[in-house]
């Protein structure tokens, strides 16, 4: 059975533990925010229930692992031990968890609101780095919130926890320093409350992504002008914020989404559909198409299909790969609907091809109250922007 301490020394041995956060990180034991009842990802990724009572050794090698615990399934609705990959709420990774925390820059006497409670852990930290009165943090599930204040009660930490949709931020206890989001902002719709309630200087750190691919951390600097801008910074998948969640976000199969006797149209492409899909440019097709849902569903190893889909506007786009397929080089495409979902994102990797292939932190973010746009390379290179709102 794994302790604490094996923890600690598999994130140092890895360099997974920034010198400024090794004395908090070793003063918050994560079982004691990890429910007695949780799901930890089986080989192929899906829920396995865990229980500390029933099977100690495995509980505690769950939780002193570099994994996520999923805490909730579909809001509460699926009641431990049964599963779903409806993911709602998690104790995140701790080198993501500890990543993120460096990358917020704090300094004593910040304050700082967090985006996203859960279990209460990352919570924890902060009050232990910052000190209970600088550390505010909100949860939108009503049970997840007073589970929280509970369990950082009872480990000695006093935050101000609130029930509430953290895309609002929280006036009452403005101005912060950093803010720190947990749960994914989808494009276009990073919540200008937030610059609002940060003093100039001051940093926001969240996860973002497109509907398309989730996604990357972005780290914004709050200007005095009311505007914030700054990198990603690398890639992180997250599960999104409530009210940015997608329809069919946890997909379906082509006959699920479309009516499949509607007309199509049938093509071949040259470009292997996993890579527009989930290769190195998949991050960029995401931006050209924002809003377009994509999955890959394997039948086996060697047989899948990669669907996109634009729930809106009908419109369903399937490229398939069979042996036959990837020997000759040449993939049968079939689209349905208004958009010709599969000619759009060849187009958007044919783009990411001829701007040198740039990788996911090439890019950066800028918002004011009007507009918000990414950007490669420099603000003034606008991809993609979105009015605010
Ligand atoms: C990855 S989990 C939290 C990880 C957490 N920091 C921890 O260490 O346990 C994301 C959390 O964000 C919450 N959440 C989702 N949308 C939210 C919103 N609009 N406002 C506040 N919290 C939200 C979810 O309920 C979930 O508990």
């Amino acid at each position: 059975m794994t302790s604490g301490d094996d923890l600690v020394a598999a994130l140092r041995a890895e360099g997974n533990l920034p010198s400024d956060w090794a004395e908090a990180f070793a003063a918050v034991d994560r079982a004691a925010f990890v429910p007695a009842h949780a799901w930890f990802d089986d080989e192929d990724g899906r829920p396995r229930p865990i229980d500390r009572g029933g099977d100690p050794g495995r509980w505690y090698d769950a939780v002193y692992s570099d994994e996520p615990i999923v805490t909730q399934l579909d809001g509460g609705r699926v009641r431990w031990p049964e599963s779903s990959p409806l993911v709602t709420s998690s104790a995140s990774q701790p080198s993501i968890v500890l990543a993120m925390l460096d990358a917020l820059g704090l300094r004593d006497g910040h304050r700082v609101l967090e985006i996203g409670t859960g279990t209460g852990y990352n919570t924890a930290l902060l009050c232990e780095r910052l000190g209970d009165d600088h550390v505010t943090s909100v949860e939108v599930d009503p049970a997840l919130t007073e589970q929280a204040r509970a369990t950082l009660r009872a480990a000695g930490y006093k935050p101000t926890v609130v029930c509430g949709d953290g895309v609002a931020g929280r006036r009452a206890s403005r101005p912060y320093d950093r803010l720190l989001c947990t749960a994914a902002v989808i494009a276009g719709r990073l919540p200008y409350a937030w610059v609002e309630q940060i003093r100039p200087g001051g940093r926001i750190l969240t996860p973002w992504g497109t509907a398309y691919r989730n996604g990357v951390l972005v780290r914004l600097t709050v200007d005095r002008d009311g505007t914030a801008s700054g990198p990603v910074l690398g890639e992180a998948a997250f599960m999104r914020l409530r009210s940015h969640d997608t329809p069919f976000g946890h997909a379906a199969r082509l006959g699920d989404l479309v009516d499949t006797s509607t007309i199509a149209v049938d093509t071949i492409t040259t470009v292997p559909p996993a890579e527009v899909a989930t290769g190195p440019g998949a991050f960029t097709v995401g931006l050209h198409l924002p809003d377009v849902q994509s999955g890959v569903f394997y039948d086996d190893p060697a047989h899948y299909e990669v669907l996109l889909y634009h729930v809106p506007t009908d419109s369903v786009a399937s490229a398939t790969v069979s042996p036959e397929s990837a020997s000759a080089g040449r993939y049968p495409v079939r689209q349905h609907g208004p958009r010709r979902l599969w000619d759009e994102a060849e187009a958007a990797h044919t783009w990411w091809a001829a701007h040198g292939f740039p990788a996911p932190t090439r890019y950066g973010l800028t918002i004011s109250p009007e507009r918000q746009h990414v950007w490669l390379d420099a603000p003034a290179n606008p991809v993609r922007s979105w009015n605010s709102r």
